[in-house]
């Protein structure tokens, strides 16, 4: 970690928001943003009070801002009613905006599709209608499991207009992991597809649907959207196909109005132990914090085309493809593919041809886009670009100042936006307007967040200092619960500081600025392309094979993906540790969890390196899986040749 301040400590380039983006931004100066930020410290309740009535619709006003009488279980906007999926829509319905483009689409083969905000509601009200006939009421559960197509945000806002709670997986995971998804969570209703295109082939969902429901029984019905053609196999009375379903359906159907606790979603991600976590996330707050950061962090406008590339199977997707830009009545470009599918230029000839204004991806896929080569982007028109926007893993300054210079052309600000699946929201982030940027550096929290740098007791630490990133209050989009799990809630995220704060899990400094610099994942958590991944996850995916008798698995640093994933194998007597069986336990660990979990390396081993009481030291295995020299005290480790055999790959 000290490796990595150092680093950082030399970057000290610093950027001032160019003067004609301050003058007409949403919040234009610093004295603007310490003028929020002062507010919000006054009067905590009253400013995000006086947020929540000027940015949502409420059916019913809400009598309390917050609710602390049982900590942590915090509670937003107590007497309220709202529909998210009203805010999303019908309220643009009454106004000039009824027919502006509020999904832009672009198919990975090159077909295109765009819905103006009515021919969403209607898509949405006929798709609301089809779960009601299905039986789905307020509170269900549905597990929604599919390509980058419009279908996604209409089938997760009908779930919202009827008060059904979504559970999106990932695409790319597995039948196994969607089987976990589906059980954790209850669900006895699918929603997918055929499969969807991804490198110029069209990869199977509904097959792994069918593995995944063997192990589902609770699961009566499976919506499936046609996209690609292949060939699939229908269950009779279980699986149905989205367009049967939709004919003939009203495009109207009445939002059901919620509470602004009501789960609107629950979204798996990964922890330190055990399976993943169903993260549940509000209905009034969560909203909130998307809408409010939407515009603080995007300073998005009316006329602008704003395009994110994430995944809507993550979280960044759910708040800043779906809800965020919805509710903001913007215009959301959504793409299937992959970035370099048919060309490597695809993304960039993707912000010519809609003029995107706004565009969001993350540190990996800036890191690979380097490495194709500028002529890629020269070939094409990137004059419209006014913001650009990073998300979930640290920039290396390199891939910042390549980022501003050849893509924004050194006029578009870069928004670095540190946040969490946790988190719904933006959290600590330039406002393009206002924050002078240094490449590499989140800068400063959002206004009405209270975020902090402290020791392991809690005190504040100064400048430079390393420690742990909190979050000293709660903010209206923040987790609610563990599904299932109020415990493990607590535990993680309020146990560490007695309940007094939020623990984010990552290491971090502030410098003489009070700008955060993030430092990583100070848990067992890796995080490969800007998504978590549990070494305990990958850990049990090796060891449910049976030639492994036993697994540790730790970070790499990778050029590409930030970490690589480094797997020490203890194997079975009669196993043959070649290069066969390496293979056999990466396409494992693909079918157990999915392709993004796959190890970049396997190494095998006779010992792990144990303290006396039996606990692997992953510390000394990060510095072996690092080829660095292995630094700190090893006076617990029970057998001091373990690490010397390792080193030497006996
Ligand atoms: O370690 C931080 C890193 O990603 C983690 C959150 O991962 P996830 O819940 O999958 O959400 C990713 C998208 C919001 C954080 O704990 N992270 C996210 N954004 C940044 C970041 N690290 C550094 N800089 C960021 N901008």
């Amino acid at each position: 970690m000290s490796a990595e301040i150092e680093s950082v400590l030399h970057e000290n380039r610093v950027f001032d928001p160019p003067a004609a983006f301050a003058k007409a931004a949403r919040v234009g100066s610093m004295q603007a943003y310490t003028d929020m930020v002062a507010r919000a410290d006054k009067d905590y309740e009253g400013y995000w009070g006086d947020l929540a009535r000027e940015h949502l619709t409420w059916s019913k006003p809400f009598t309390k801002v917050l609710n602390q009488d049982n900590p942590p279980f915090f509670k937003w906007f107590e007497g309220g009613e709202l529909n998210v999926s009203a805010n999303c829509l019908d309220r643009h319905l009454n106004s000039w905006r009824k027919n502006k483009a509020a999904i832009v689409w672009e198919g990975e083969p090159g077909d295109t599709r765009t819905l103006t905000y009515q021919e969403l509601a209607h898509e949405v009200g006929r798709f609301a209608n089809v779960l009601k006939g299905k039986g789905v009421t307020k509170g269900d559960r549905v597990v929604i499991y599919m390509p980058m197509v419009p279908e996604l945000p209409i089938a997760m806002l009908a779930c919202a207009r009827i008060g059904a709670t979504h559970s999106v997986v990932f695409g790319g995971f597995s039948a196994e992991a969607l089987k976990d998804r589906i059980l954790d969570a209850g669900a006895k209703i699918l929603i997918t597809a055929d499969g969807g295109w991804r490198r110029g082939s069209a990869v199977a969902l509904k097959v792994m649907v069918d593995d995944a429901l063997k192990g589902c029984p609770e699961v009566s019905t499976a919506i499936v959207l046609k996209r690609t053609g292949q060939e699939v196999a229908m269950q009779e009375g279980r699986d149905v196909w989205w367009h049967d379903a939709i004919a003939g359906q009203s495009p109207k159907c009445d939002p059901v109005p919620v509470d602004p606790e009501h789960p609107l979603f629950i979204l798996y991600t990964s922890g330190s132990t055990g399976k993943p976590k169903g993260v549940v996330h509000s209905s009034g707050g969560y909203l909130l914090g998307a809408t409010t950061t939407m515009q603080w962090v995007f300073d998005i406008k009316d006329e602008d085309t704003y395009w994110c590339t994430a995944d809507i199977g993550w979280v960044t997707g759910h708040s800043y493809i779906v809800y965020g830009p919805l509710a903001c009545g913007a215009t959301s470009v959504m793409y299937e593919g992959a970035p370099t599918t048919p060309h490597a230029g695809r993304l960039w000839e993707i912000v010519e041809k809609h003029s995107v204004n706004i565009f969001y991806t993350a540190p990996t896929a800036i890191r690979a886009l380097v490495k194709l080569g500028d002529e890629w982007p020269h070939k094409f028109d990137l004059s419209s670009l006014r913001l650009l926007g990073t998300v979930g893993e640290p920039i290396n300054p390199e891939a910042w100042m390549w980022y501003y210079k050849t893509i924004g052309g050194e006029r578009c600000p870069i928004v670095d936006t540190w946040w969490q699946t946790e988190t719904g929201m933006h959290m600590i982030s330039p406002l393009p307007g206002a924050t002078p940027i240094k490449p590499g550096s989140a800068t400063l929290p959002v206004p009405g967040i209270f975020a902090d740098v402290v020791d392991q007791e809690g005190n504040s630490l100064g400048p430079n200092q390393g420690g742990l990133l909190v979050i000293k209050r709660p903010w209206p989009s923040m987790i609610r619960n563990v599904y299932g799990d109020p415990q493990r809630y607590k535990d993680t995220y309020w146990g560490e500081f007695g309940g007094k704060y939020y623990f984010a899990g990552d290491g971090a400094r502030k410098d003489e600025d009070g700008y955060f610099w993030i430092m990583g994942r100070v848990d067992d958590v890796i995080n490969v392309s800007g998504h978590r991944l549990g070494t305990m996850e990958v850990e049990s995916a090796l060891v449910s094979h049976d030639q492994v008798a036993e697994a540790a698995v730790v970070g790499c640093p990778d050029d590409l993906k930030g970490e690589g994933i480094f797997a020490f194998v203890i194997t079975k007597g009669d196993a043959k540790n070649d290069d066969a069986l390496v293979k056999t336990l990466r396409d494992h660990v693909a079918k157990e969890i999915g392709p993004i979990a796959k190890p970049d390396h396997i190494k095998f081993t006779d010992a792990l390196p144990k303290t006396r009481s039996g606990k692997i030291m992953r510390r000394l295995l990060r510095d072996i899986a690092a080829g660095r020299e292995t630094r700190g005290d090893t006076s617990t480790l029970e057998d001091a040749g373990t690490l010397e055999s390792l080193r030497k790959g006996e």
